[in-house]
């Protein structure tokens, strides 16, 4: 076929992913998860940006074979150029110039941000693509916003968290409970065997479609410490019903900015995107709303939800059936609008 072939490059925060993309379709998609960041609490950045170095060239060159294609058929290199670390994005962003100059290919940046919510055209990240306008309540480690997508790159910012981010207040939350980093798929698994309904934490008051997410993690933690010290078991005993009961809590308060929205803006085709939408409660909760029969809900494929290259490589795609290209000077941005 002539389709293009395009070569994606995920490195903004703790993961180095590549992948290729035809016509839609993965070729093929690669990730190299950093686990020097799990005992920390956190990315640190200076660890995260050596370790993409160490495996950039690796990645790349794996995610080519498992495409089963050759170099040389590559039509374009597409790379994250924010929003992300700094010395995170740099590594990629140079990797990208270099592969792209060297091929004498065209070189695409990419928006993160926007890649997170484009991942819904893939192929086979859902039974259907969401038609436009349609919202996307995008929830990572960084980000929680809602966005209303007017087209692939006509996207309005109708609320955004104003301190911490979803995925952040999970991690917290997991720091206080003892949990590894990441410690949202921690929490998701444990609070599978819990009672969300045993412990209440109380819900931020905020202003239209924005989000905040640090009152709750102050709660949780001098709520645990009151406990600990009558008990010092506390967290042992109710590991479980805790993981649920934050979890429906911070589910819960997404779940209703986003219902609102909807009914604000009379759009009532809701996709999720973004790290936390990996997480198991939100999943059920959008195709339990799809099930109401008032919405449709696009919900993606797992491997598409976290830090992916498969989503860098299909808005990569979109921009190349565009036209739309950078130059070799094209700079790496932590901070990066939709
Ligand atoms: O999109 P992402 O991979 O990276 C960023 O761009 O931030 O999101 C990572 C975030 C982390 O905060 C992680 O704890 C959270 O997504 N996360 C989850 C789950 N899987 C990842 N949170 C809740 N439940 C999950 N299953
Ligand atoms: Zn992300």
């Amino acid at each position: 076929t002539d389709f293009p072939i395009i070569l994606g490059i995920e490195s903004s925060c703790d993961d180095t992913a590549s992948a290729v993309i035809q016509n839609n379709k993965i070729l093929s998609n690669v990730i190299a998860n950093q686990k020097v960041h799990q005992s920390y609490g956190g990315v640190v950045p200076e660890l995260a940006s050596r370790a993409h170095q160490q495996n950039i060239v690796p990645v790349v060159n794996e995610a080519i074979k498992q495409a089963g294609i050759s170099k040389d058929k590559i039509s374009a290199v597409a790379y994250t150029r924010g929003p992300g670390l700094m010395g995170s994005l740099l590594v990629g962003s140079s990797f990208a110039k270099s592969l792209s100059a060297s091929l004498d290919v065209p070189l695409i940046e990419i928006n993160h941000m926007q890649a997170h919510i484009l991942a819904h055209f893939i192929d086979d990240a859902n039974e259907n693509s969401p038609d436009f306008p349609f919202l996307c309540l995008t929830v990572s480690g960084g980000h929680t916003q809602i966005v209303k997508i007017n087209d692939y790159f006509e996207m309005e910012l109708l609320g955004e968290t104003i301190d911490d981010a979803a995925g952040e207040a999970f991690d917290k939350a997991g720091k206080v409970l003892g949990l590894d980093y990441p410690s949202g798929p921690i929490i998701d698994k444990l609070a599978k065997e819990g009672n969300p309904d045993k412990f209440k934490f109380s819900k931020p008051k905020v202003d239209g479609f924005n989000f905040s997410f640090s009152g709750l993690k102050t709660a949780i933690l001098y709520f645990i410490q009151k406990e600990v010290k009558e008990n010092p078991d506390f967290i042992e005993e109710n590991l479980n019903d805790l993981c649920a009961s934050i979890q429906k809590t911070i589910v819960d308060i997404l779940m209703e900015k986003i219902i609102a929205a909807s009914e604000k803006s009379g759009i009532n085709q809701i996709a999720i995107a973004g790290g936390v939408s990996a997480n198991s409660e939100i999943r059920n909760r959008l195709n339990e709303l799809a099930k109401s029969g008032n919405y449709k809900t696009f919900v993606p494929k797992f491997e598409y939800t976290t830090d992916n290259a498969a989503m860098i490589a299909m808005v990569g795609q979109l921009k190349f059936e565009r036209s739309i290209f950078a130059d070799s000077t094209s700079k790496s941005v932590s901070k990066y609008t939709l």
